[in-house]
């Protein structure tokens, strides 16, 4: 029995692994939930009523037809993964006034999604359509419009290209929006202006390398931005001022050369920057001066030569800083940041690799072992 449970445990060990993340969001072991998969291959027309929530994990399924659903009227939950759907007629989902949460991810063959599908939906708190495998490249103008109670949108990895100006204008409710990792080469004018209740924005991923000169209105309760992974040079002046609650602020792997001296102004919570990974060659004296509750500074991996005189003297709360990978010319315009390790040792990390590149005799010798007449 013994060697028979370990079999058990190191099966069910293994499956856990490789189905971790499908079990993650499947836990069907309710008497309310159904689960179908296997060779099912189109949508069951005697759903017993007192199931709410119905997942469909790897059938044959490749057509939901209008009227699907008009014998399950009480559904609450719907979730497709890993099908093979390559339509969703509209009318589909017609009768399912109740439908709060609609997954819709891993449909290799689904390449579009048509105006109107979700209309009757009014229920609807989340929608996610999302998996690497979703050949989904445009969002149809007003795919959204009749969702006003949508608190979730996930839209990550798709092809989404371009976004429509208004596709999000109906669903100022929402609180979690992901766009990330999609093909989104630019974002409209105020596209994210009226959804004044987001707490969780991704866009990272994505090929975005310019920013429209508003894009956010007021957002109070926006507490993490993620634009890591886009090809942006720069940022425009004041781009982030009404996010302010902000705390952590992502804009790591881009191309940015050079900064505005106020590109961070009104982000007066952020505790956490990263900047990782770009093209920095110079800092502004000024720029991070208007972030005083700033406790990691992230600049790993630029092209810093030297910083400015005085740059952290306001940051108060500053706890870590990373500033490796740049090629440090170890000069007098370096005395700053040598002063500054010097106080603040514990606050500089991986200072193992803060070394510098020039002048020659100082080539890869430690910043924080050089003295001050060196
Ligand atoms: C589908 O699978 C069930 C049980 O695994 C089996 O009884 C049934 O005959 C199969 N149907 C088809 C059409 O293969
Ligand atoms: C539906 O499920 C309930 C509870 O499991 C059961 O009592 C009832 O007989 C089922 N109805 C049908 C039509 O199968
Ligand atoms: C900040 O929000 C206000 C009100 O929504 C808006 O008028 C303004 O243009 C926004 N500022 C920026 C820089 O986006
Ligand atoms: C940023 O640096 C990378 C690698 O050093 C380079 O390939 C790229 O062209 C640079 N981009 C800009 C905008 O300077
Ligand atoms: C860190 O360095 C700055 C600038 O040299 C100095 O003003 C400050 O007192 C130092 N902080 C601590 C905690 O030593």
């Amino acid at each position: 029995f013994r060697k028979m449970l370990r079999q058990f445990l190191i099966f069910f060990f293994l499956f856990v692994l490789v189905f971790d993340s499908v079990i993650a969001q499947l836990k069907v072991d309710k008497a309310y939930q159904k689960m179908f998969s296997g060779n099912v291959s189109e949508i069951p027309q005697n759903i017993n009523s007192s199931i709410t929530e119905v997942f469909f994990l790897q059938t044959e399924i490749k057509v939901v037809r209008k009227g699907d659903f008009k014998s399950s009227p009480g559904l609450l939950k719907i979730s497709f993964i890993d099908n093979q759907l390559n339509t969703i007629e509209p009318g589909a989902f017609d009768d399912l006034h109740n439908l709060i949460e609609l997954e819709i991810g891993g449909n290799p063959t689904l390449e579009t999604i048509s105006v109107g599908v979700f209309d009757s939906l009014k229920s609807l708190k989340n929608l996610v359509i999302t998996n690497n495998k979703n050949k989904i490249s445009d969002l149809p103008e007003g795919i959204f419009d009749n969702l006003p109670h949508l608190t979730e949108l996930g839209l990550a990895g798709n092809r989404i290209k371009t976004l429509p100006a208004d596709v999000l204008l109906k669903n100022t409710q929402l609180q979690k929006l992901s766009l990330e990792n999609n093909l989104i080469s630019e974002l409209p004018l105020d596209f994210f202006s009226n959804l004044n209740k987001i707490r969780d924005l991704k866009l990272n991923s994505n090929k975005l390398s310019t920013f429209p000169l508003r894009l956010f209105g007021e957002m109070p309760n926006l507490k993490i931005l993620d634009l890591k992974d886009n090809v942006l040079t720069t940022v425009p002046s004041q781009i982030f001022s009404n996010l302010t609650a902000l705390k952590k602020l992502t804009l790591s792997s881009n191309q940015i050369v050079s900064l505005p001296s106020d590109a961070f102004t009104g982000l007066n919570l952020l505790a956490d920057l990263y900047l990782r990974g770009n093209n920095l060659t110079s800092l502004n004296k000024d720029i991070f001066s208007v972030l005083p509750n700033l406790r990691v500074l992230n600049l790993q991996k630029n092209n810093l030569q030297n910083i400015p005189d005085g740059i952290f003297d306001s940051l108060s709360k500053l706890s870590s800083v990373y500033l490796d990978e740049n090629p440090w010319v170890c000069d007098c315009h370096l005395h700053y940041l040598l002063k500054w390790i010097q106080r603040n040792r514990s606050k500089l990390k991986s200072s193992s690799k803060v070394l510098c590149t020039s002048p020659e005799e100082l080539k890869g010798q430690l910043i924080s072992s050089l003295r001050e007449n060196q």
